[in-house]
């Protein structure tokens, strides 16, 4: 059967390629050690499933209205104000299913073709497909290790033309663990006064930051920035809710009546029995999402700490999310078992084969000197893997 070329484009995950991979070598029996995750090993909190078994049992189970039921839309914007100190009105939040599906959208609902997409490096692997996927061009704008992975405000200016329509911002950000401070939002955002550019703010890993780093949702900076972003979030990785999918944006009222009315044709509505559970969850006073974050801070340093160790390994302290992104790239060149690592392909796949530790190559994110660890995972775990790494290398 004929494919169509746009679907042919799409590559596949890389992501993917890897968890796979270490998947059937375990199936195979082999002691592989996974740091490829991309989600919190915790249990959803009970008191979350139990919501939403409550709504089966109340028979919670027919179609919502498209961008969710006006309860959990008014949750979220009860949220937004407290948490983030941003104002939106209920009618102005389309919940989604999962914040890789409100990426899409928003990318659906503003991009024309041949419009510019500004994507800093290192950029979560979706991002670029998302934009092709909506005629989009991603305009990638390169960072180093030494400028903490960011982008300045100067190359933000300089990158920025007359078919410029979004910037993508992820902070806390996926691979790199860092986090943009307060005061280099407010200067990117003052790089955009007077432009047509929108901001795409993922925020997914809003409350797993760590040590001193402040979050700081884009929106809130001004009134200028409020107009001009699209604020993303969900509950899978605060929440350990990634089987869920439940994502949601808030934004300028036309955008999201657009967002919703695409997804009104695409799939209807947030899973039925998703929404009173992602409510419970909005409305925590348990504090589970604090007990990851200090869990995750404390596996995080150990692992910073542990690869820093290695001869030619360098890499940050997370600042927030779950991933440790160390530079890799003195290995290049160097032969291991036989195969010469020519980059963090290589080098991935070699660790895999050879030392039976799952890692996912820097070069989809469009960081090619790195490679991502999870932290997501017990700390024994991060002990013995990287101890393996640590053999393997030298
Ligand atoms: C940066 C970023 N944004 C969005 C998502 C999507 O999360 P979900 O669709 O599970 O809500 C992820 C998941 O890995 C992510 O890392």
């Amino acid at each position: 059967m004929k494919v169509s070329q746009r679907a042919q484009a799409v590559p596949p995950s890389a992501t993917i390629a890897v968890t796979s991979r270490a998947k059937e070598m375990k199936a195979q029996g082999k002691d592989v050690l996974g740091f490829a995750a991309g989600e919190p090993d915790f249990d959803t909190p009970d008191f979350i499933k139990e919501a939403a078994i409550q709504a089966l049992k109340q028979g919670q189970t027919k179609y919502t209205p498209a961008a969710g039921t006006p309860a959990l839309r008014k949750a979220i914007a009860e949220k937004l104000k407290k948490e983030n100190n941003l104002d939106y009105t209920f009618e102005q939040i389309v919940a989604n299913l999962g914040a890789k599906h409100s990426v899409y959208m928003a990318m659906q609902a503003v991009i024309d073709p041949g419009d510019e997409v500004l994507l800093p490096t290192p950029y979560w692997v979706s991002y670029p497909e998302m934009t092709q996927l909506a005629g989009g061009k991603p305009v990638i704008l390169e960072t180093t290790a030494q400028g903490g992975y960011k982008i300045t405000p100067e190359q933000l200016k300089s990158a920025i033309t007359d078919k410029t329509t979004l910037l993508v911002l992820n902070s806390p950000n996926n691979p790199g663990g860092f986090c943009y401070s307060p005061d280099e939002l407010r200067a990117l955002a003052d790089v955009l006064v007077g432009t047509q550019v929108t901001v795409l703010s993922d925020e997914i890993y809003e409350r797993l930051v760590y040590g001193q780093t402040k979050f700081l949702s884009f929106a809130a900076i001004s009134q200028d920035a409020y107009n001009r972003t699209l604020t993303v979030n969900g509950l899978s990785k605060s929440f350990s809710m990634t089987g869920w999918r439940l994502g949601y944006t808030a934004g300028p009222l036309e955008v999201i009546k657009a967002m919703s009315r695409m997804q009104d044709h695409m799939t209807q509505n947030p899973v039925t029995f998703t929404q009173p559970a992602a409510i419970a969850a909005l409305q925590d006073t348990t504090g589970a999402v604090e007990t990851m974050r200090v869990e995750f801070e404390k596996r995080g340093r150990f692992m910073a700490d542990k690869l820093n160790a290695i001869e030619g390994v360098h890499c940050i302290e997370p600042q927030g999310a779950f991933y440790c992104f160390p530079d890799v790239s003195a290995h290049y060149g160097r032969a291991i078992g036989g195969v010469t690592l020519t980059g963090s392909m290589d080098f991935a796949a070699a660790l895999l084969e050879q030392a039976l530790v799952a890692v996912v190559p820097g070069e989809p994110f469009g960081s090619p000197k790195n490679v991502r660890l999870s932290f997501a995972c017990s700390m024994e775990q991060i002990e013995k893997g990287i101890a393996r790494i640590q053999k393997w290398l030298t």
